[in-house]
Order: structure tokens, then C-alpha cells, then sequence
């Protein structure tokens, strides 16, 4: 079967499940991002979200599913002052493009997601379309988990157990 005939969330998984499989990755599944959301819900939701944003939208899903899968492996407790030296926002991506890089290769254009993922409250701007497109799967998730309605997705349950 070719990927891009597979259904959505089979597609989506070819693209990260050796991403999944790192201990890095599922260790965000100890630490809350949203309120009643982990870390690990939160990636993979974005990561999801913005590759069905690229397959429509025809641009590089695999890089938009890899690096919407890491964009917030920062890997401590987001109130935790002493993990990091100052603002949270501008400060995660950069942790989270550390570990990442330390669990797989990553090309100019998914460093450039992770780091611009916060834009405008980022020191990087998105030069992407890439880059974009995660940025605004994550305004969206954050939207959706902060409402609570994340909680009540059927999808929470085919992508994040
Ligand atoms: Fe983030
Ligand atoms: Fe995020």
C-alpha cells in the first residue's frame, strides 16, 4: 500500500513510529502541558493535525508530522523555574530542539518548526510554509485541549494511548 493511500491516522503513524518508540518521546507522557493534558497528547495531536493540514495543503507532511511530533519535547515540568533560565515561551523550543536532535537527524526545515513553533512569541519566524502550518496546529490543539474538548475526541484514543 502506498502512504498516501493509507488512511489518515495509519499514514500518520508510517511517518513517526520510530519517533514513538523513543524513550525521549514517550517520557512526555509525565509531564502536563495543558490542564488535564500530557505533553505526549499534546505532540501527537499537533503533529496529527498538521499533517493532514500538509497532505491537503500538498507540502512536506512528513516533516510537518515528525517535527509537530517534537515540538515541545522540552522534557520538564513547564512551571519548573530551575529547568530552564527564563521565559517558557521562548525558551521550550530551544530545549525541545536540543533532545530532539539528540534522537534523530533532523533537516533545516524541522529545526526551523520546532523553533519558530511559538511565532509571534518566538525568538525564530517560520520560514516555511512547513513551519506555518505547525504553528497554527498548535494554536488549534492548544484551543481544542484548553476548552476540554481534546478529552472528548475520538481521536485521543486511536492516536494517544
Ligand atoms: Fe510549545
Ligand atoms: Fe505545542
Amino acid at each position: 500500500m502506498r502512504l498516501i493511500d493509507a488512511p489518515n491516522h495509519l499514514a500518520f503513524l508510517a511517518c513517526v513510529h520510530d519517533l514513538l518508540a523513543e524513550p525521549k518521546v514517550q517520557s512526555m507522557r509525565t509531564f502536563i502541558h495543558h490542564p488535564g493534558v500530557t505533553c505526549y497528547e499534546h505532540s501527537i495531536f499537533v503533529a496529527y493535525v498538521a499533517f493532514r493540514l500538509a497532505r491537503r495543503w500538498r507540502l512536506n507532511y512528513m516533516a510537518c508530522a515528525r517535527a509537530g511530533l517534537l515540538h515541545d519535547l522540552y522534557l520538564y515540568r513547564w512551571n519548573d523555574q530551575s529547568a530552564h533560565p527564563g521565559n517558557q515561551c521562548l525558551d521550550h523550543p530551544e530545549f525541545a530542539l536540543r533532545n530532539a536532535q539528540t534522537i534523530t537527524k533532523l533537516s533545516p526545515m524541522e529545526r526551523n518548526i520546532i523553533q519558530a513553533h511559538m511565532w509571534p512569541l518566538a525568538i525564530h519566524m517560520p520560514h516555511s510554509r512547513e513551519a506555518w502550518t505547525v504553528s497554527l496546529a498548535d494554536k488549534i490543539c492548544a484551543t481544542i485541549e484548553t476548552i476540554q474538548l481534546w478529552k472528548r475526541m475520538k481521536l485521543r484514543t486511536v492516536l494517544a494511548q
